[in-house]
């Protein structure tokens, strides 16, 4: 295929593979902060970009703003020429834009795209001959071409001749030691067969598998179709703790049953809701394009349904379990274990801790948090609690209505937390034997 790439393809895939390329890294988040590590680590000199004046000062004076990536690792990665700046007018010293900017969801649940378009509109007056694009945040089938493309078009550049653009989008599991940015193959579709080309050669120097597909639609759809994947086990697990809930059988039990066939069966366990900026959010991003091509997506819909009545659910488990005790919800203490969304990291991004928590507050409970990963509860746009993560002593453990367990991080003394709970609601499975104190929700 190299015979068919045009020279300036040529040359940027040099620059790549001689390591001779500068990295552009644009959102400085928890996508973009990872990438730029292993880019630095091979030698390749990283350009980050972002809005956020605080997170560039940081990154800047070699401070970590994630809790899992240590101070050590950004000062190694300044030592190897790392940058972080907030003028975009520097674009045209990179070869490689690599975008990883947030695509949240807008008030109406629809794609808000807010955010790359704003980056494009600061690096458009600044691009030039030989670069390459990557978009890496996830978004619905078709971004790359009819949003990013016109752009490119606009400067007077040829997709595919003198500037290549592709789709690759993040696979990422914050916290999950067992998986690095080289070891998660990474997708990839190009406009145009050069652009997958050129686009393979800049994953190629920092990812040990980079898979090629056809096109930036098809790479759009994998993220979507992974993340739809989980959203719907989850919601199908969900409902069955449920059923098992009603027929008094045990979910976990069920599970890891089920989980000994060897063929044909993958595991999901039930919680209090999904979290994160992705699974709750992503699915939806296909929901608003599949409308547009008259298509409906029912499992996408139910799974959201059925998920997002889970905070519900378990604050109704609570209510039973302080009944029991002759105790009314309201004006009863209750500590949330856990506000993360996922154990052992500190993102609490759509996490259902807070939305259980915020649901006890309506009903009249006096709520408050412990999270060894949040001291102080973080702003957040939709949600507010002025509060501090509470000790977790024996003293402090009693002296609550219930506990509710909704993140299982690792760091809990799960042994104090039964044996000193006067009532606690296990939303992950932790407490396998009855006990008299547990409820399972
Ligand atoms: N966090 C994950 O585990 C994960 C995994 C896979 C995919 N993703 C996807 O990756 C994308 C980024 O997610 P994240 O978790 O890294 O977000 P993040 O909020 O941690 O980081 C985004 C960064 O982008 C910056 N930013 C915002 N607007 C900008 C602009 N116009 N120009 C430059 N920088 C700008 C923000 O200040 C922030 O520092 C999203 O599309 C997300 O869905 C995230």
């Amino acid at each position: 295929m190299t015979a068919t790439l045009s020279s300036i393809a040529r040359e940027t895939i040099a620059r790549f593979e001689n390591k001779s390329a500068k990295i552009g890294i644009l959102g400085l988040g928890y996508v973009g902060i990872p990438l730029a590590l292993r880019f630095s680590e091979v030698g390749l000199t990283v350009l980050g970009f972002d809005v956020d004046r605080e997170r560039v000062r940081e990154l800047n004076a070699g401070e970590s703003p994630i809790k899992h990536i240590p101070a050590s690792e950004i000062e190694g990665m300044k030592r190897t020429g790392f940058e972080a700046t907030d003028d975009f007018s520097r674009i045209p010293e990179v070869d490689a834009i690599i975008i990883c900017v947030p695509t949240p969801l807008s008030e109406q649940r629809e794609p808000d795209l807010s955010y790359v378009v704003s980056t494009m509109e600061s690096v458009k007056g600044h691009l030039r001959e030989g670069q390459l694009l990557s978009l890496e945040s996830t978004t619905w089938p078709g971004t790359t071409d009819e949003v990013l493309k016109p752009y490119i078009d606009a400067r007077g550049l040829t997709v595919g001749e003198d500037f290549f653009l592709v789709y690759s989008p993040e696979r990422e599991d914050p916290g999950n030691p067992d998986f690095t940015t080289r070891t998660i193959p990474k997708v990839l579709g190009g406009v145009t067969e050069t652009c997958s080309a050129v686009g393979m050669a800049l994953y190629g120097t920092v990812i040990d598998k980079v898979v090629p597909v056809s096109s930036t639609q098809a790479a759009e759809l994998t993220k979507l179709l992974e993340n739809i994947h989980r959203s719907v086990n989850i919601g199908l697990v969900n409902e069955m703790k449920l059923i098992g809930d009603r027929m008094g059988i045990d979910i976990y039990e069920v599970i890891d049953a089920a989980a000994t066939k060897p063929f044909g069966f993958t595991p999901y366990y039930p919680g209090p809701g999904l979290g994160g900026h992705c699974i709750p959010i992503d699915p939806f991003y296909l929901t608003w394009k599949a409308r547009e091509y008259g298509v409906s997506t029912r499992f996408i819909e139910l799974a959201g349904e059925i998920n997002r009545t889970m905070p519900e659910w378990v604050v109704s488990k609570v209510a039973e379990g302080l009944n029991e005790r002759c105790k009314a919800l309201k004006g009863s203490r209750i500590l949330a274990l856990g506000i993360a969304y996922k154990r052992d990291i500190e993102d609490c991004r759509e996490s259902p801790s807070v939305e259980v928590m915020e649901v006890l507050r309506d009903r009249g409970a006096v709520v408050e948090y412990s999270d060894p990963y949040a001291p102080v509860f973080p702003r957040m746009r939709e949600h507010s609690f002025d509060l501090e993560s509470v000790e977790l002593t024996p003293e402090t453990i009693a002296s609550y209505d219930a506990v509710v367990l909704l993140t299982d991080h690792t760091d809990f003394d799960y042994d104090l937390i039964l044996e000193k709970a006067k009532l606690v609601i296990d939303t992950r499975g932790k407490f396998r034997e009855p006990k008299p104190n547990v409820v399972r929700a």
